[in-house]
């Protein structure tokens, strides 16, 4: 989590890393900070809230060419100036921005104060700060330092590093932790991702883990922690500065809800062939070959794992096992013999997902990447990487990437189980319903106001694949609207949960699945009969005419697809009326880089 942006170049970096940081604030947006070196003096702001906030404390700081900037999510220390990056060394020597987290950082702390540094907030990077201000008073030597460092601390660094000695060069460091270098004329850029540098480049160097650049106006080098020059060309991204833009929209979130019927269609047109799949026929082999699918993901992916594993196992005939990634890099399951390990990440960072897929590396297994972001550091590590091609998601809570998750997972299914289903006219009817859905948001919002916001908690309920959904819908739900929400196997209800549902609490099932809707419809009467407030949201083949909002039909396994986005719009609705920041909820990072 965290933002880093940098520049170096005759142009304002003031607003070029301001306008950076806004990119970015889906990683993190408790605190921000930035530094200038201006007339060879290196200046620091920091303010607690958005980029917003900072924006106002710096606007008249007078144009600086060189400088850094920060968002933050807090792991270590509050939120609070103190704590904010960029952190300074004691004697003012370096300043730096991180993102990451240093384990071994308190043993290097007491061996800093021994030496009789002393230090402002709790945060880990103010003591790496102090540890290259250490080093370099002996070494005189950066270069040398950052290389003392990486061999001292352990853990995952992105770092943005300036020294007061050497004012005309930026300084980074990656290990672990995403970080990017942009290829300008007459400058350049480091940052998180390319999107922050976007406005000013689509020219990019990656960086692997464990090396670092010094940057300068008109140079990258790019070196690994033994001191070694690496050469390494850039690359064009085909990031489109202007799918960044919120338009006419007043949040993110509505833009990508609405944007998922061009999503499916673009995997249509990328993906399905008539006859055939676009697919690597060697990924294709190692799909048939193996004996059973292990998914692992987090959050929202994991339930569009979920999906994916009923879709492999109704159309496949495949097993299919489905894994947090928290757990399963400290616990691996029984292995069958012939595995394929699948990860679906839309951002392509999630650190608790790659310890898992350093795992299965490391055992030798072959793992197929489902993400978003080309070149993303779960894409680079696995063998095979699967594109979304949903374009950016900025919004913190995920909508049209996982549609576009169980898109594709369906596509693979679907050829991999006889290619039966005719895939470019079934999912272009599921476009047309989430179309039909999304030209009935009034209806939903009217729900919403009349039977879901302003109450203190609520249930989906679903059987089937529509209980995956309710999952979905119910992390959408308090994700955005901080409604405490629970998705739950409508048979389930009754086995415990059901003494929460007090007068008027919301209970809203979803019904798509003709051979359970009547077991649905059954749990309802049992929440009704102890006054509960019931929302029924169901597919027109297995609907009532009295039920609250009915969704086109589309082929039975694909309605996950169009159910969710009902449920997008309901926390959409919440949190609009709540008065919640809806894109940028709080606590949340949409990029989570720390286990
Ligand atoms: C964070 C986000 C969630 C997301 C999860 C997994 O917690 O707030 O919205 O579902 O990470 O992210 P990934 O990028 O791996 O899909």
């Amino acid at each position: 989590m965290c933002g880093i942006v940098g520049y170096t170049g005759p142009k304002k970096a003031n607003d070029i890393i301001i306008n950076g940081l806004k990119t970015l604030e889906y990683r993190g947006y408790d605190s921000a900070g930035i530094a200038f070196v201006k007339d060879n003096k290196i200046n620091v702001y920091r303010e607690v809230g958005r980029i917003a906030a900072l924006e106002k404390m710096i606007e008249n700081v007078e144009a600086a060419q060189l400088g850094i900037g920060h968002t933050r999510w807090a792991t270590h220390g509050k939120p609070s100036p103190e704590n904010a990056h960029p952190h300074t060394s004691m004697n003012r020597m370096i300043t730096l921005v991180h993102n990451g987290v240093i384990e071994n950082y308190l043993e290097i702390k007491e061996d800093l104060s021994s030496k009789g540094y002393t230090f402002q907030g709790q945060t880990d990077t103010e003591v790496i700060a102090n540890y290259l201000e250490d080093d370099y008073k002996k070494t005189k030597d950066m270069k040398q330092s950052i290389m003392n460092m990486m061999k001292t601390m352990h853990g995952a660094y992105a770092l943005g590093i300036l020294c007061s000695d050497d004012k005309d060069t930026l300084y980074c460091v990656k290990n672990k932790t995403p970080m990017l270098a942009g290829v300008g004329e007459g400058f350049n850029m480091i940052g998180s991702d390319a999107m922050a540098m976007i406005n000013e480049t689509n020219t990019f160097i990656e960086i692997k883990d464990l090396e670092f650049l010094i940057v300068s106006r008109d140079e990258i080098q790019i070196y690994n922690q033994d001191g070694d020059r690496i050469e390494r060309k850039p690359f064009t991204s085909n990031i489109n500065a202007l799918d960044i833009n919120l338009g006419t929209y007043d949040h993110y979130m509505m833009k990508e809800i609405d944007e998922q019927p061009a999503v499916i269609r673009t995997l249509i047109n990328e993906y399905v062939r008539e006859d055939d799949i676009n697919i690597d026929p060697k990924l294709i082999k190692e799909l048939q070959e193996a004996d059973r699918l292990y998914i692992i993901a987090s959050g929202t992916s994991m339930h569009a794992g979920y999906v994916g594993k009923y879709l492999f196992e109704e159309l496949v005939k495949k097993p299919v096992e489905v894994h947090l990634g928290s757990e399963f890099g400290y616990h691996l399951p029984l292995i069958s013999k012939k595995p394929l390990f699948i990860f679906i990440t839309q951002s392509g960072e999630t650190a608790d997902s790659r310890v898992a897929l350093k795992l299965v590396n490391e055992k030798g297994y072959k793992s197929l990447t489902i993400t978003n972001v080309e070149g993303s550091t779960l894409s680079r590590e696995a063998t095979y990487t699967l594109l979304l091609k949903a374009g950016p998601e900025i919004a913190v809570a995920s909508t049209k990437a996982y549609v576009a998750q169980v898109t594709l997972l369906a596509i693979l299914a679907n050829y991999l189980g006889g290619n039966n289903i005719d895939m470019n006219l079934e999912l272009s009817r599921v476009a047309h319903a989430i179309e039909d859905i999304i030209s009935r948001k009034d209806q939903i919002k009217d729900i919403v106001h009349h039977k879901i916001a302003y109450s203190r908690n609520a249930f989906y309920i679903g059987r089937n694949l529509d209980y995956f959904v309710a999952l979905e819908a119910a992390l959408k739900l308090k994700e955005i609207s901080y409604i405490q929400t629970e998705g739950f196997a409508s048979g389930e209800l009754k086995h415990g949960t059901i003494a929460l549902i007090e007068d008027r609490t919301p209970v809203i099932a979803l019904i798509s699945q003709e051979q359970v809707a009547l077991n649905t419809r059954s749990a309802i009467q049992e929440v009704l009969a102890r006054s509960a407030n019931a929302t029924i949201i169901s597919m027109e083949k297995v609907s009532n005419k009295d039920d609250d909002f009915i969704i086109s039909d589309t082929y039975p396994l694909f309605s996950p697809l169009a159910l969710v986005v009902v449920s997008q719009l309901i926390a959409y609705y919440a949190a609009l009326e709540i008065g919640n920041d809806i894109d940028k909820p709080r606590n949340l990072a949409k990029s989570v880089t720390v286990e």
